[in-house]
């Protein structure tokens, strides 16, 4: 099976502080790391190990689509290298002009877990037609392949997904509906055929818990098969419009404490993904929800994307 994951790729810089500072506050990290992130690039990751020790590695292939400074840059050759050999960047689009990759700054708060993100990003976005040109190579690979997007730049998002649906009318489009207060995401999430709602997005939107989100976007998501919410320490819900099949599931972080929660989310749709694309005939709904948050729960006890398989 072919996934083509399509969504923002940054570098990481990551202060581990015994708190969240106060405005104008001095303090002192106690730990800082660099990495490469983006939800999509660890999305990708993390399949990457999964299908490594799974059934289908021989016939899988994960493909990034992203906006990334020129081929040559450190930048590029960086975010290639930690991507290692088992996701393809040849549908990437480079910004000759520009050395800088989209950075993030993040404060991971060891009081509460929480992890505090200002990102900066000077590369243009993608444009529509430009995703048309990345994606025709693809066409021939496979019939029915898997669109994955994080929820980002909804428009143009929205156009990407119309032109799958006319020219790969085989293809199942995912989405990720994960940043609170950006605009168009719910026209994505009608789009889609899998929906994944982040905790943020949906206290947004009012939402009191996970199981509230779904019943509700049931209504606002015409063709989806399946949407799940994450609730951080609540764990996570996913409900299947069209069957009823409802499911919640705990997190599992309560007994290893928790080290890093950059990226659980990612992590989550990994395990997803994994249930849904790869694992489609023997894996049920609820088989495929506990597996998603079993991995992202085991992902936030340990630093970083490494041996989660
Ligand atoms: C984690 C993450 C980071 C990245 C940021 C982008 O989910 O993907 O790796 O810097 O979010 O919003």
């Amino acid at each position: 099976m072919t996934l083509i994951a399509i969504g923002a790729c940054y570098l990481d810089t990551i202060l581990t502080a015994p708190h969240y500072p106060g405005e104008d506050e001095k303090l002192r990290a106690s730990r800082i790391s660099r990495r490469r992130g983006g939800n999509c690039p660890n999305t990708l990751e993390i399949l990457g190990q999964l299908l490594e020790h799974g059934p289908s590695s021989a016939e899988s292939s994960l493909n990034l689509i992203t906006v990334l400074p020129s081929k040559t840059s450190v930048a590029s050759q960086q975010i290639k290298s930690s991507l290692g050999d088992s996701v393809r960047l040849d549908s990437c689009i480079y910004r000759e002009i520009f050395s800088e990759p989209a950075s993030s700054y993040i404060i991971s708060s060891q009081a509460t877990g929480s992890r505090t993100i200002v990102n900066y990003n000077e590369l243009p976005e993608m444009t529509q037609s430009e995703f048309a040109t990345a994606v025709e190579p693809l066409r021939a690979a496979t019939s029915r392949p898997w669109f994955h997007f994080e929820g980002r730049a909804p428009d143009v998002t929205l156009e990407c997904i119309y032109y799958i649906r006319k020219h790969f009318p085989g293809a199942e489009i995912s989405v990720e509906v994960e940043k609170p207060g950006r605009p168009g995401l719910q026209e994505l999430a009608d789009a889609a055929d899998v929906v994944i709602y982040s905790k943020g997005w949906a206290q947004n939107n009012g939402y009191m818990c996970a199981e509230d989100c779904l019943r509700d976007q049931s209504l606002k998501t015409s063709r989806a098969s399946l949407l799940c919410c994450t609730w951080g320490h609540d764990g996570a819900a996913g409900l299947e419009p069209k069957t009823g099949n409802f499911a919640h599931v705990p997190a599992h972080t309560e007994e290893l404490g928790v080290i890093d929660t950059i990226g659980a989310g990612d992590t989550f749709n990994a395990g997803l993904l994994y249930g849904l694309v790869y694992r489609g005939q023997d894996w049920d709904f609820q088989k495929r929800l506990e597996f998603a948050n079993l991995i992202a729960g085991l992902k936030v006890t340990q630093e970083g994307f490494a041996n989660l398989q």
